[in-house]
């Protein structure tokens, strides 16, 4: 009863925030922003810089749905899964194939490359902190991750296969599927939602792990250098990233015009065709790992982080669309070096524990 009474409480608040998020970005994001940007020139001042590093602590560990609760089977089968390139229409590729580990859970293209050689219209984003995202895809078309996996298996230029019955069928007829099952759920039956659920509880294991900015933020002084201490601040205050990229994993998960696609691609106004903000506005990507996934942008359209830096310096293409938090910046030589060392401090040792046989096609 109690459990229905919150449902009933939440939905309503989780819908507003929800249409928040594609009007605008997320109020808690705001409000961190505005903290943040008050403590511009916050290095000498010792509370106000240590309330910054407060907001990018990562949490403990990740959050499952209760109606998707973790656990160590379901995980163990979901990374089989997602390395197994039987759910692809000619076993050439496996969701790992796009999202390698070795790679920060991206593939390292402008586009991704799909089955029979065929170039897809977006780049592969990464999975870390894939669990915090509030809504996915670069143009945020999916409402969770359960809702995701079926889309790529199934879209002709991606896995190809050629229905959800015969990705199905294909793990049926792998015999080492059925304990696996049996492990993680209460029938040993292989569904599409199975699957789903499996993946979902894999995908949000992928989590960020201790960069050289954590161990900065939990007290070790030495962690990272003067530059990209000061390049913190600058992220906070005059770079005025913070106002978008805020929080432990460096997004608010709010969409924005930043004045740079300049295809057709329109992005999240193809859901909002009566907002002439939305109109070029893709997701806020974590910032997590950056230093190990270039390209950059949706479609890959910004070769490294001191394009990106230029980019944003010259505040992008001015034009109707383009969020109203992004202007041109006038940093100087120095300033582009410190944000540069700061970004480069988000990005920790490569996991030892990814599987060598990853993304081997
Ligand atoms: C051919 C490369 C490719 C393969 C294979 C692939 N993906 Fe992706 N993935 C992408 C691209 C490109 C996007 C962006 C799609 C969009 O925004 O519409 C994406 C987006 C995602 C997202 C959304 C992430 C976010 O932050 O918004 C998730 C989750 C995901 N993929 C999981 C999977 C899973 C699970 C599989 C296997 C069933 C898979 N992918 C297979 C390329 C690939
Ligand atoms: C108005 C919100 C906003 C502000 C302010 C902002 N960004 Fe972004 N950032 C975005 C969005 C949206 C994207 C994705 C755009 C796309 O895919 O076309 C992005 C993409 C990026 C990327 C590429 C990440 C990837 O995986 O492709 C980097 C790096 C980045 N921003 C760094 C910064 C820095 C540094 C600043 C400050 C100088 C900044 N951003 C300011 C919204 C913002």
């Amino acid at each position: 009863m109690r459990y229905r009474l919150a449902i009933a409480v939440i939905l309503p608040l989780a819908s507003v925030i929800w249409l928040n998020r594609g009007v605008d970005a997320a109020p808690e994001g705001r409000a961190a922003a505005k903290a943040a940007n008050s403590s511009a020139g916050a290095s000498n001042n010792p509370t106000s810089l240590a309330k910054l590093k407060a907001l990018y602590r990562r949490p403990a560990k990740a959050e499952f749905p209760s109606d998707n609760p973790f656990s160590e089977a379901k995980a163990a089968l979901g990374r089989k899964l997602f390395f197994d390139t039987a759910l692809s229409g000619p076993r050439t590729h496996s969701c790992g194939t796009c999202h390698q580990p070795s790679l920060a859970w991206a593939d390292g293209r402008a586009r991704a490359l799909g089955v029979n050689g065929q170039t897809l219209p977006l780049r592969t984003p990464t999975l870390v902190d894939v669990w915090s995202v509030p809504v996915l895809g670069w143009d945020g078309k999916f409402p969770d991750l359960e809702s995701v996996a079926f889309t790529p298996i199934l879209s002709p230029g991606n896995m190809g296969m050629p229905s959800a019955e015969e990705a199905v069928r294909r793990v049926n007829e792998n015999p080492d599927y059925s304990p696996l099952f049996a492990d993680a759920f209460d029938t040993p039956e292989i569904t599409q939602r199975k699957i789903e659920l499996a993946l979902a509880t894999f995908e949000r294991t992928i989590t960020s792990r201790d960069a050289p900015f954590d161990r900065w933020i939990k007290g070790d002084e030495r962690a990272i250098s003067r530059s990209a201490k000061r390049g913190f601040v600058l992220f906070n205050g005059k770079a005025n990233c913070a106002a978008c990229h805020s929080g432990p994993s460096f997004t608010d998960g709010s969409f924005h015009d930043i004045g740079s696609a300049t295809d057709g691609d329109i992005g999240r106004g193809r859901m909002f065709p009566n907002s002439e903000k939305l109109r070029y506005a893709f997701k806020v990507p974590t910032l997590r790992e950056v230093d190990r996934r270039a390209p950059y942008m949706h479609d890959g359209a910004v070769a490294s982080l001191q394009d990106v830096i230029a980019l944003y310096d010259k505040g992008g293409i001015d034009r109707p669309s383009r969020s109203d938090e992004i202007r041109p910046l006038h940093l100087t030589r120095r300033e582009k070096n410190d944000l540069l060392a700061f970004l480069r401090t988000l990005t920790a040792k490569p996991d030892i524990k990814a599987p060598a046989s990853a993304g081997a096609n």
